[in-house]
């Protein structure tokens, strides 16, 4: 792999500008099954906010509404003053999904799934390409991935190249569904602290959905858990760490009870 060339590098126009998002009474069916259930969340311009809560809870699903990824049965989802639904706002803000499954392309090299967004956007040329994805291989120790395939790297591996993928894009909006799930515990306090980083550097409103309290309870300003589609609560993170409602202190802080467990009580 040779140097980078001298830069032609022009930040976008973009970058500066962070917006926050609003959610209003959404509500989402998927045929005769409510999952989300009145949604009402106020995320604020450059606040890195995580969203908590059980599996099959809805948290996916709300990402993908703020995405633009999922329609909602009714409400909205706005993206500083534009609709999350129209497709004509991902010209007017930059978003990154970094999804749970890292999404990568099986047939592209790391490197290239990197340039692609770059290249269909025609945001600059191969040179000024080439220094963004070095910069955000560099940020995640990937250098020596740029030319392996993903069925090439471990798991954790595919979390680290999503995220530097996201970058690339120069996210105003940064949106993570579950970046440390399958990481060891090493790279789960990088990952945090590249989240936090990120925010500090870009003020990227950052919205991460997870189930590391590790994570929420060291870097959200403000954590919303979700149970069953509804939000059952939003706050300050120091507020989960000893939470007042027993359902969510039930959920966070679970006693391991060896004597009568859990599982036995699902039969
Ligand atoms: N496209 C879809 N069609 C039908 N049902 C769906 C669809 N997507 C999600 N669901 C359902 O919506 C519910 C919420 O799913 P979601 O993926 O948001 O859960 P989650 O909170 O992200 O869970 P996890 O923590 O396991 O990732 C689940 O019952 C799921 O089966
Ligand atoms: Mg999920």
């Amino acid at each position: 792999m040779t140097a980078p060339a001298a830069s032609s590098y022009t930040a976008s126009p973009f970058v500066g500008r962070t917006f926050g998002v609003t959610v209003a009474g959404l509500n989402k069916n998927f045929g005769r099954t409510a999952v989300l259930k009145d949604i009402n969340l106020e995320v604020k311009p450059g606040e890195i906010f995580c969203i908590m809560g059980p599996s099959g809870s809805g948290k996916t699903v709300l990402l993908k509404h703020i995405a633009g990824l999922e329609h909602a049965t009714s409400g909205e989802v706005r993206i500083g003053e534009f609709d999350a639904a129209d497709p004509e706002t991902r010209n007017k803000v930059h978003l990154a999904l970094v999804f749970q499954a890292g999404a990568l392309f099986n047939s592209l090299s790391v490197y290239d799934n990197l340039a692609l967004y770059p290249r269909e956007h025609r945001q600059c040329n191969e040179a000024g390409i080439r220094e963004r994805v070095l910069h955000a291989l560099s940020i995640l120790s990937l250098e020596k991935a740029a030319n392996k395939f993903p069925s090439d790297l471990s798991g954790g591996m595919k979390k680290r190249v999503a995220i530097a993928r996201a970058l690339v894009m120069e996210p105003q909006l940064l949106l993570y569904d579950e970046p440390t799930s399958e990481l060891d515990p090493v790279m789960s306090a990088t990952l945090t602290e590249i989240i936090a980083t990120l925010r500090e550097q870009t003020a990227v409103t950052s919205i991460v959905v997870t189930h590391d309290r590790d994570l929420a309870f060291n870097i959200a300003d403000r954590v919303a858990f979700m149970m069953d589609g509804r939000i059952q609560g939003v706050g300050p993170r120091a507020d989960f760490k000893t939470p007042a409602d027993p359902v969510i202190a039930n959920f966070l802080n679970p006693v391991i009870d060896l004597k009568n467990p859990r599982f036995k009580q699902l039969e």
